[in-house]
């Protein structure tokens, strides 16, 4: 049995892929049960097809309130019987109900190594601040928007050349690898969490090798 999971994207969806390709090796411990784009034309649908996962459009616009939409959403991954729900690039905020009813279940990919960087415009504030490494977090989701207990980062050094499109080239290619090897290890039962935080049994290695740039 594998850990079924909800993949929620608004774009591109090159994170989705990165699961998709993880998800088509023999011994992965999770498949994608379904793909939710909030857009429908979101170029990540397309890759879902490809792939042959089932999908499907909630378009925001269509509902009332932000809870309206939330509710939704819940019931389509509750139907598919998801299990975990990764936003891969899903660029509505969602409801705290949501949040509440997935606490634990529901983890993000963001391009900064949090707390630095939460919300938007992330590559152009690390660059103005100056920092010297950034990188990628993903973690489990509370009501605040880029917070909650982490699981894997990974850290990629900011270059005296770099624009914030550089940067976040360079970061992406670590996405590709740490979102991955979080679910893995999560569906490994390896991810223990401890209040604010997430305590890891790391057995294969994950984390002292999405740690180094
Ligand atoms: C990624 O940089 C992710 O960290 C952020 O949104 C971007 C989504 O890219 N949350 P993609 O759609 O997965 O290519």
């Amino acid at each position: 049995m594998t850990l079924r999971l909800g993949v929620l994207i608004s774009g591109r969806g090159s994170n989705l892929q990165a699961l998709i390709d993880a998800c088509e090796a023999p011994d992965y411990p999770a498949s994608i049960a379904l793909v939710v784009s909030n857009r429908s034309d979101a170029a990540g649908l397309d890759r879902a097809e490809q792939a042959g996962l089932k999908t499907t459009v909630v378009d925001h616009r269509d509902f009332g309130d932000a809870q309206a939409f939330a509710r939704e959403i819940d019931t389509r991954l509750r139907e598919a019987n998801v299990q975990l729900v990764c936003l891969a690039g899903f660029m509505r905020i969602i409801a705290n109900e949501f949040v509440d009813a997935w606490a634990d279940r529901l983890i993000n990919i963001h391009p900064s190594l949090l707390p630095a960087f939460p919300g938007l415009k992330v590559h152009e504030r690390a660059l103005a601040a100056g920092v010297r490494i950034s990188g990628c977090t993903v973690h489990f989701v509370r009501p605040e928007v880029d917070s909650g207990p982490i699981i894997l980062q990974s850290a990629v050094p900011v270059l005296p050349k770099d624009t914030p499109d550089t940067l976040a080239a360079r970061i992406l290619t670590k996405e590709h690898q740490c979102y991955p090897n979080a679910v893995r290890l999560i569906a490994e039962g390896r991810v223990k969490i401890d209040g604010d935080r997430t305590v890891i049994d790391d057995e294969k290695g994950y984390l002292t090798a999405a740690d180094c740039p």
